[in-house]
């Protein structure tokens, strides 16, 4: 009888190690794959509602179609996996989920509680803490009324948590789950574990990228007014050009989610985290966009329902312990995230 390949015993036997990305086939999912693969990651596993891309396909172990609302994919993953790290990206973004708030709940809350579950489950088969890396934003911030923006100067972690969107108050519970399962989970239990969880989270600016577009942000009018100028299309910003709330790049965004999953758990303050790079006016950027595209027609036609949403953003945040506890450190400011990044990125694309 010819021998059998040794990883026909290990199936079933032991568990592959996986670093789990949900929300995979998304902006944030593009880059990370990307950096992590380069890094020398050889156990991605993503997981996406509509799949993944060929190019995403080959930087992973396994792929799944999936919604992490359901449990027997949670079960699947939980049977099949030895998982050391989770990035949770799926989520509905602030614009789509006020259309619709509800799923927006449930896919931005009962998803992350599905993930949670699953990493507390996983740390607790495997006798080690799950790293839980979280994209929290901006949205988690509410300052309301007319001066509450102006006088408040970049605000902190703990100032202004009142939030007027559903997506929101969707990642700033998320944000107290994730502290819970770090530090309380299961406290009165006799066999409880310390730390099964070990929840981490930025809560990212507007992120703009010279590769993919948003779909369904409050803040994406950024990312449309660059990448419609370089296309050539005319582009009316659905915001007042006196607008100002942070931004940050796509590259700077990856980099600052690697560089806080790496960081010592003992140098961390904190388990929630600002994080910005530069803050231009919609006016501002417009002018930047104009300089590197002359022919680029942008006019303003100001959306009331989605200007309100970004009048109750920090026009900007202080990212004084992401600095002082991980090293947060971007790379690029305006200038040299059009100079360096965006416009030879996206030329090349179009
Ligand atoms: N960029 C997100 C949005 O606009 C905020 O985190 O929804």
């Amino acid at each position: 009888m010819p021998p059998v390949p040794a990883s026909t015993f290990d199936r079933g036997a032991r568990r592959n190690a996986a670093v789990l990305v949900t929300g995979a086939g998304g902006e944030v999912g593009h880059g990370l794959l990307k950096s992590m693969h380069a890094a020398g990651r050889r156990d991605l596993v993503a997981i996406d509602l509509r799949g993944v891309d060929d190019a995403q396909r080959s930087l992973c172990r396994e792929c799944f179609v999936g919604d992490i609302c359901e449990t027997p994919l949670m079960h699947r993953l939980q049977a099949m996996f030895e998982i050391t790290e989770i990035y949770h990206l799926a989520a509905l973004l602030s614009t789509r989920t006020e259309f619709a708030p509800e799923a927006g709940h449930e896919v931005n809350v009962g998803g992350t509680m599905n993930m949670l579950r699953l990493a507390a489950d996983q740390a607790r088969s495997h006798g080690k803490p799950v790293k839980f890396l979280f994209p929290s934003s901006i949205a988690v911030y509410g300052c309301t009324g007319p001066n509450a923006r102006r006088e408040a100067g970049p605000i902190a972690e703990d100032d202004f948590n009142r939030p007027t969107t559903m997506y929101g108050c969707n990642k700033l519970y998320c944000e107290h789950l994730g502290g819970y399962y770090a530090l309380h989970y299961r406290r009165l239990a006799q066999d409880r574990m310390d730390r099964v969880v070990d929840f981490r989270a930025i809560r990212f600016p507007g992120l703009i990228s010279a590769d993919t577009i948003p779909s369904g942000g409050t803040s994406d009018y950024a990312a449309e007014m660059i990448h419609a100028a370089a296309e050539g299309k005319p582009y009316a910003c659905f915001v007042r050009p006196d607008t100002r709330i942070p931004f940050m790049t796509m590259p700077d965004a990856i980099s600052a989610f690697l560089a806080l999953a790496a960081a010592d758990r003992e140098c961390l303050s904190r388990t929630v985290y600002n994080a910005r790079a530069f803050n231009p006016s919609a006016g501002e950027l417009a002018d930047l966009v104009g300089e590197h595209f002359p022919d680029a027609q942008i006019t303003f036609e100001p959306d009331e329902q989605r200007q309100a949403i970004l009048d109750s953003w920090p026009p900007d945040c202080d990212d004084t312990a992401a600095r002082n506890d991980w090293g947060f450190n971007p790379q690029h400011d305006l200038r040299s995230a059009f100079e360096d990044y965006l416009v030879p990125g996206i030329k090349a694309h179009y």
